[in-house]
């Protein structure tokens, strides 16, 4: 839990983004959805700009969630061809500006060819010690703290774990990001007001910011606005306000 309960200033140490609102962009335009797609690129690399800049320690990015394959298929081919692209185009970049890169999520769903490029990305930025950015792809919340259990259960299982001593604090070791700040920030492009499946464990004490602005809208400005909200949020962590500011 972060320990900054209140200030005009803070920074969150963890932003979690849902890219939402790039096909309707693009049908706006009369583009293909996929289109919508490839503008949110762009985005995706000023936000990351805007968070290192800023000092944020963790941006985490919705990228590709669990109920994604049900679209249409050729939207899910593209979409793949398109996270390909993107691996390939932005690594050296990512490298050179000390990014760390993981991807999050049940990669064993993707082909081989693409698992091979997530894990060689993610190695080949493994130094970094700047930006931490996690790409969530065939992610799910329900999945996340279902792989955390079944861990639990095969260390139970093989004597290692007893079953007392599952609580939070040991759920919370398995859960992916588990070395990493719980996030602070969730926001949400697009206009809708759902959390999605998203980072449900980690979003516990998230604050909510809902932006009408499409993902491919979404710039240094957008998200200056998300962190000034941010930082005027008296955080209370199940307290009262009175013994937050008194510090009780
Ligand atoms: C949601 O918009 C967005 C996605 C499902 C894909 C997001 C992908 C990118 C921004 C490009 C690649 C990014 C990385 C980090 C590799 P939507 O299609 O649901 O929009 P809609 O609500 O308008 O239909």
């Amino acid at each position: 839990m972060s320990d900054s309960f209140t200030s005009a200033t803070a920074v969150p140490r963890h932003v979690a983004i849902i890219m939402d609102g790039n096909g309707r962009w693009a049908e706006t335009k009369g583009q293909p959805r996929v289109m919508g797609h490839r503008a949110g690129v762009k985005s995706v690399r000023e936000i990351v700009r805007v968070c290192r800049e800023r000092g944020i320690e963790a941006l985490t990015l919705f990228a590709f969630s669990s109920e994604n394959w049900s679209r249409p298929e050729r939207e899910v081919q593209l979409l793949m061809r398109l996270f390909m692209a993107v691996l390939r185009r932005e690594l050296n970049d990512l490298h050179e500006n000390n990014v760390r890169l993981r991807i999050i999520g049940d990669i064993s769903g993707f082909d081989d060819k693409l698992q091979q490029r997530i894990r060689a990305a993610e190695a080949k930025t493994a130094g970094c010690d700047g930006l931490q950015l996690n790409v969530a792809a065939n992610y799910g919340g329900r999945w996340d703290i279902a792989q955390a259990s079944q861990q639990m259960a095969v260390l139970v299982q093989q004597g290692e774990l007893s079953v007392e001593q599952i609580d939070e604090q040991t759920m919370a070791r398995f859960m992916t990001l588990a070395d990493q700040p719980e996030v602070d920030l969730l926001i949400r492009t697009g206009g809708e007001k759902r959390i999605s499946n998203f980072l449900l464990w980690q979003c516990a004490y998230a604050e909510l910011f809902f932006s009408s602005v499409l993902w491919p809208e979404f710039d240094e400005a957008a998200m200056a606005e998300a962190l000034s909200c941010f930082g005027g949020r008296q955080r209370r962590f199940g307290l009262t306000g009175a013994q937050v500011t008194n510090n009780l």
